[in-house]
């Protein structure tokens, strides 16, 4: 397990809800924030405060040192060949709805294949619904096993030849379940598909090597891994980059303007219309910092670790089912669950009474509601800010609403 003094770092942790220390196991929905990115994104606001790429002054170019050294920050964090790879968005959905409206409408035609899974969240849905809708391909669905995993035999016999574009999950920000990437992959190349991934759930807690993975697009959020809100990231190969359309159009993306025809910037600039994201992209490259120092490999373990104990701890609360993978191993710090027929908003909020935060709902998810039958779970997601005490006291609490709600039992 990590030091309990990471929990230092964040200043929203030291406070009470309702009477008692907070407990935040939502950071699934948003990670809390260190006091080294806040300062970062305050220190540019005091120091640094202007428009990028253009001033012939010096706090321009501060600025834009700053905003092109996070990218150069980013590239090292997923090991892109270049920063001509990495493209500063709004975020994961942003990132995917990009690639579905760039390469897909140029590339996708009627009587193709689009191949997504049943356990995707809605940003990793409805770009593909749009698409099909737009040209007449085939949107199709992995099925998956019955602990919410992905075999790669179900993976062969959905691709074909005819499938253009896989995109997958890459942990479940549901069901915690941690796909195998490289493999699937791997598969799509083989029918000359591209491979898209959702790195929304993965980037915070994970080793990212997009060389290593040779998928095609990553799209991940900063504010799920310690960084602010409203910056997000999409990587993709410069190959195919290159000969992509930008999807919005203005300032900051134009290498020249006409009348009536207009040029744009090299990459990654023509897919960035407009006044950048500057103090996100910098607080991200803080976060990027701060994860670093600790390790994403001692993030990942010491996850695994609180997950097991929540697994193990939970399950012994009679009528508490547990959905997604056994295998604790097989999961990141995800577990989402359901006390007999209580309404995961009522769990929640007896939780939120005993100062415990958990996400209840369908988790942007429906889909995968439907697989689970069910309407809507509640969940704990764990960062490197979270203690085994932490877990004691959402066992804690579980009992409590148990309690309170015996009459239903
Ligand atoms: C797996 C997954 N994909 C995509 C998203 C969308 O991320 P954002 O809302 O930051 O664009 C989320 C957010 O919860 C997610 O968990």
């Amino acid at each position: 397990m990590l030091s309990k003094e990471i929990r230092s770092h964040f200043p929203i942790l030291n406070q009470e809800i309702n009477g008692y220390p907070l407990v935040y196991l939502d950071s699934g929905a948003t990670s809390q924030k260190p006091v080294q990115v806040i300062e970062a994104i305050k220190k540019y606001y005091e120091f640094e405060n202007s428009n990028v790429h253009r001033g012939v002054h010096t706090l321009g170019n501060r600025a834009t040192e700053s905003y092109e050294g996070a990218r150069e920050k980013v590239r090292k964090f997923i090991n892109a060949r270049s920063t001509q790879e990495v493209i500063f968005t709004r975020g994961t959905t942003t990132s995917l709805n990009t690639v579905a409206q760039s390469y897909g409408r140029a590339n996708v035609k009627e009587g193709d294949e689009i191949v997504i899974t049943h356990m995707e969240h809605h940003s990793n849905i409805i770009p593909w619904q749009q698409l099909a809708k737009e040209t007449g391909a085939t949107l199709k669905y992995i099925d998956l096993e019955e602990d919410g995993t992905l075999s790669l035999d179900q993976v062969r016999s959905t691709i074909t030849d005819k499938t253009k574009i896989v995109s997958i999950v890459y942990v479940s920000n549901v069901l915690g379940t941690m796909n195998p990437i490289k493999e699937i992959t791997q598969i799509a190349h083989e029918h000359g598909a591209i491979m898209v991934v959702d790195g929304a759930q993965a980037a915070p807690h994970l080793k990212l090597d997009v060389q290593n993975l040779d998928c095609d697009f990553l799209a991940f959020s900063g504010h799920k891994m310690c960084g602010p809100t409203g910056i997000g990231v999409l990587y993709g190969k410069k190959e195919l980059l290159e000969v992509m359309e930008p999807i919005e159009f203005g300032g900051e993306m134009i290498d020249f303007v006409g009348l009536y025809e207009s040029t744009w910037k090299e990459l990654p600039w023509k897919f960035e219309g407009g006044t950048p994201i500057i103090a996100g992209a910098i607080g991200l490259a803080a976060a990027i910092d701060f994860l670093e120092e600790i390790g994403l490999d001692e993030i990942e373990k010491h996850e695994h670790e609180l997950a097991a104990l929540a697994m193990e701890k939970m399950s012994t609360i009679e009528g508490l089912s547990i959905y997604g993978p056994v295998d604790p191993s097989k999961r990141a710090g995800i577990v989402t669950f359901n006390l007999n027929d209580v309404h995961p908003h009522d769990v929640a909020t007896v939780l939120d009474m005993n100062g415990i935060a958990v996400r209840a709902g369908h988790h942007c998810a429906q889909p995968l509601m439907k697989w689970l039958q069910c309407t809507a779970t509640a969940r704990a997601s764990f960062y490197l800010y979270n203690t085994e005490e932490d877990i004691d006291r959402l066992v804690a609490g579980l009992r409590t609403a148990k309690e309170y709600f015996n009459d239903v039992f």
